[in-house]
């Protein structure tokens, strides 16, 4: 038997084995999951036989062109101008480094050289993969997706996405896909609140769970085909906003990456990986504590002065906030959401006394100072539009929408992305900031860029946006930054790698923020997690629940407070006070610790467990079925907890109550919900 060229990449407990296809010049998988699943016949070899389409259109290809595949769904859709669409390659070369590979296939007519990327990612389960074209001739690209994965599958495969709208982001959706094709993605030049650019793939009921995420803020699709012949074949790539992005010679384009994650312990295993990677993606700056925010935004509005926030302020200070934000409604213009933006100056007639000497105030309260911006939108009515119409997204003779009264700057131009770094440095400078929020309301419409040739305005955006993130970092390593898009509208590898933290919802009505909350954190990790208390009922979701529900989830992840404080009684504030300081002395273990999702929110009881060394947290929340104790015989609910030392013993902190590891694992922790009692934060110490 002919053997053909393998090269294996392995992670922390994963392999990834690609080799060179019997069947034609091109790279397909071998083998992907726990080390050494490689030793052994290929679980996607097929019988090679095809009728009225062709192997390339049957193979587990990792890559392929329109041309070599036509029939069923290509990475690549290249052609020179006013020529047919197609590439025909031949594999040049291979070339393998630590932890990384690069696969070189050349077409010679369309001058086109394609190099297969794949990074592993140390300490992680995680395998990064993207694709570098370029080109001796002008091309049109009108697909240049960054990789394709193949998962066998041996009958409908499991599709987990999350998925939702503007203030129902994240919701966890679950279809099994037998035939067909199923495609997500977003045109609104941001991952959107659609759907997130994740998926993770199971074989039917089968644990193993195959994971991928797209690192782009900008338009995306990820498309899932179930073949014949027992696979699902996965793309993911940016959609260009134009329809094709022109490839211009000598020039090298380099997809978006691609983060390929594989976890043998289902769902909950894999949210573990991608926390795992997040917390790389952090470095040093996961070490620093995540301060408790207030942010006014929910209390006053637009409504915003200096003696309403200082009170605001004195309030949050009083029950243990180390930081106050001041939100949308501090500048020039902007006393509803008509005006101001673009106009970065704070308002004179909110603050008489100055801006400097009103942060000041906040941090002699002992808080550090937040402000929010929108820094790429812009009012039709502000100065800066008037002096610069020609920096807005507009298509010339055609009239311009207004979304939320605003317009979009268009980003990709280095002139607009000087102006913004110019604002933020300004700002950053003259007065004591130590936490930004990043905030986006609108999506482009009228996208063009009047006088211009063909422009690949949606990277573009993209690499504007990066740039001024990397700015902030570079230039300002000491302040927070929180992204933020109307919500949870641009969450992705390449923003969470550049932000702190990030707001995955304008939802905090307790029981949606639930669901909105285990979704993320199938995909994302506890310390990225902003998580406000709000007042309650919510606006959007008036089923109530109690403070205590409100604090304990939010402190699943990063603690905020947004409700309005003068409205609470001295029994809510001593309340909160309590949770504050619980929270401080647990929040290393949640940020920093590993996360198991436990039940649903579907479930009486929801929860998350987070371990660190010999601590074990475990937030749990009572969903609202009560089962009529104590009135009527009943039993508690419970969690059974995960990954525990079965022989080792387990003291509450609270109680005083010790349990086994294996009672715990076996029985689990017990809840006695009731009417007012609908949540816990439990510490258990290993003895
Ligand atoms: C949308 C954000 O998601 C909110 O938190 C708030 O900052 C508003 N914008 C302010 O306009």
């Amino acid at each position: 038997m002919t053997s053909y060229p393998r090269w294996t990449l392995r992670t922390e407990h994963t392999s990834y084995t690609v080799r060179l296809s019997p069947d034609g010049p091109w790279a397909e998988l071998d083998a992907w999951g726990p080390l050494g699943v490689e030793d052994g016949p290929s679980a996607l070899d097929w019988s090679h036989r095809t009728h009225f389409v062709t192997p390339a259109d049957a193979a587990p290809a990792e890559y392929l062109p329109y041309g070599l595949r036509p029939f069923t769904g290509s990475e690549l859709v290249a052609a020179r101008p006013g020529q047919d669409r197609g590439s025909w390659w031949d594999f040049d070369s291979a070339e393998e480094g630590e932890g990384s590979l690069r696969l070189t296939f050349t077409d010679d007519v369309l001058g086109l050289r394609t190099v297969l990327c794949y990074e592993t990612v140390p300490g992680t389960d995680v395998i990064l993969r993207w694709t570098e074209l370029t080109s001796t001739q002008e091309l049109r690209l009108e697909r240049l997706d960054s990789a394709a994965v193949n998962i066998p599958v041996t009958g409908a495969a499991r599709l987990t996405y999350l998925t939702g709208q503007w203030s129902q982001e994240f919701w966890r959706t679950q279809l099994d896909l037998s035939r067909g094709t199923f495609t997500m993605g977003s045109l609104q030049g941001a991952p959107g609140h659609g759907y997130a650019p994740w998926l993770a793939v199971q074989d039917g009921e089968a644990e193993a769970a195959y994971g991928i995420a797209l690192e782009w803020s900008g338009n995306w699709h990820i498309t899932a085909e179930a073949e014949p012949g027992g696979s699902v074949r996965v793309r993911a790539g940016r959609v260009p906003h134009e329809g094709v992005v022109h490839l211009t010679p000598g020039d090298t384009l380099t997809t978006p990456r691609l983060a390929c994650a594989f976890s043998p312990d289902g769902l909950d295993g894999l949210s573990r990986v991608w926390h795992r990677y997040e917390r790389h993606l952090a470095g040093e700056r996961l070490n620093r504590p995540r301060k408790v925010l207030y942010n006014s935004w929910e209390a006053t509005g637009f409504d915003v002065d200096a003696a309403g926030q200082l009170e605001l302020a004195k309030l949050a200070a009083d029950i243990g906030a180390e930081l106050f934000v001041v939100d949308d409604g501090w500048f020039t213009g902007r006393g509803d959401d008509t005006g101001g933006l673009g106009d970065w100056y704070p308002d004179p007639a909110a603050f008489p006394q100055g801006f400097g000497p009103f942060v000041e105030d906040i941090r002699a309260l002992g808080l550090d100072f937040g402000l929010w911006v929108e820094p790429e939108a812009v009012s039709p009515t502000s100065r800066l539009y008037a002096e610069h119409p020609e920096w807005v997204y507009r298509i010339e003779g055609r009239p311009a929408r207004l979304v939320r009264n605003q317009l979009l700057l268009d980003l990709g131009r280095t002139d607009v992305q000087d102006f913004v770094i110019g604002t933020l440095d300004r700002l950053l400078g003259a007065y004591d900031i130590s936490y930004l929020k990043w905030d986006m309301n609108r999506p482009p419409t009228e996208r063009g860029r009047p006088g211009h040739g063909p422009a690949d305005l949606d990277a573009e955006h993209v690499a504007g946006y990066l740039r001024v993130l990397d700015h902030l970092r570079a230039a300002h390593p000491d302040v927070t930054v929180e992204g933020c898009a109307g919500g949870g509208g641009r969450i992705e590898h390449a923003t969470i790698a550049r932000t702190d933290v990030v707001w995955p919802s304008d939802n905090t009505a307790p029981l949606d923020r639930l669901s909105v909350q285990h979704g993320f954190l199938h995909a994302h990790a506890p310390h990225v997690m902003s998580s406000w208390v709000t007042d309650a009922p919510g606006i959007l979701d008036p089923r109530p629940r109690s403070l205590a529900f409100r604090f304990v989830n939010a402190i699943c992840g990063v603690l905020g407070i947004g409700a309005d404080l003068r409205a609470w009684t001295p029994q809510e504030r001593a309340e909160a006070a309590e949770w504050i300081a619980r929270y401080k002395r647990v929040r290393d273990v949640v940020h920093r610790g590993e996360a198991r999702l436990l039940g649903t929110p579907d479930d009486s009881t929801c929860g998350v467990q987070y371990d660190l060394d010999d601590r074990t947290v475990v937030a749990a929340l009572g969903t609202g079925r009560l089962d009529g104790a104590p009135l009527l015989p009943g039993r508690p609910d419970r969690l059974r907890l995960r990954d525990l030392e079965p022989a080792a013993h387990y003291r509450d902190t609270a109680t005083g109550t010790t349990y086994s590891g294996a009672h715990l694992l076996h029985y689990g922790l017990p809840f006695a919900w009731s009417a007012g009692h609908d949540a816990e934060l439990v510490v258990l110490i290993r003895q």
